[in-house]
C-alpha cells in the first residue's frame, strides 16, 4: 500500500488544523511502512493504533471547539463521522489484539482510505464558512 502524502489540496486554511492532519498521515504512514504483521510486532501495531484514536480524539476536539464557538451549522452531522472514526478504529483494534494477523489490512485499508476523503469531503465544507471568520490570531486557540 502506498504511503499517504499530505498536499496542498488538503489544507483547510487554518494552521492548527492542517498540522494536525498532517500528524495524523504521519501515523497512518508508520502502520503502512510495517510489514505483514507477526505476532513479535504486534505490539507496535497496537501501540500505533493506540496513538492513532488519541490523536484522533484530539484532532476532533479542536476541530468541534472552532465549529462550536463559530457556530458551524453541520457540526451535528460532522461530530457523527468523528464519532464513527473513533469507534470503528477501536473496534478494529480490539479485533487486531484478538486476531492479529487477520485484521493488520483491514486497518490500513480503513484509515487510509477513512481520513484523506474525510478531509476532502467532509472537513472541506467548513473551509469557506471559516475562510472569513478565523483570524490569523484565532487559529492558534
Ligand atoms: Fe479533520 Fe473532521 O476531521
Amino acid at each position: 500500500m502506498e504511503q499517504i502524502d499530505w498536499k496542498e489540496q488538503y489544507s483547510v486554511g487554518i494552521e492548527k488544523i492542517d498540522h494536525q492532519h498532517k500528524q495524523l498521515f504521519k501515523i497512518i504512514n508508520k502502520l503502512i511502512a510495517m510489514p505483514p504483521v507477526s505476532s513479535e510486532d504486534s505490539q507496535i501495531v497496537s501501540d500505533i493504533l493506540m496513538e492513532m484514536i488519541k490523536y484522533g480524539r484530539e484532532h476532533f476536539t479542536t476541530e468541534e471547539m472552532f465549529m462550536q464557538l463559530y457556530s458551524y451549522p453541520e457540526i451535528e452531522l460532522h461530530k457523527k463521522e468523528h464519532d464513527y472514526f473513533i469507534k470503528t478504529t477501536s473496534e478494529l483494534a480490539a479485533d487486531f489484539m484478538e486476531n492479529e494477523d487477520k485484521t493488520a489490512d483491514r486497518i490500513k485499508n480503513f484509515l487510509a482510505v477513512w481520513l484523506p476523503e474525510h478531509i476532502l469531503k467532509t472537513d472541506m465544507r467548513y473551509k469557506p464558512y471559516f475562510a472569513d471568520k478565523i483570524t490569523t490570531a484565532a487559529q492558534s486557540l
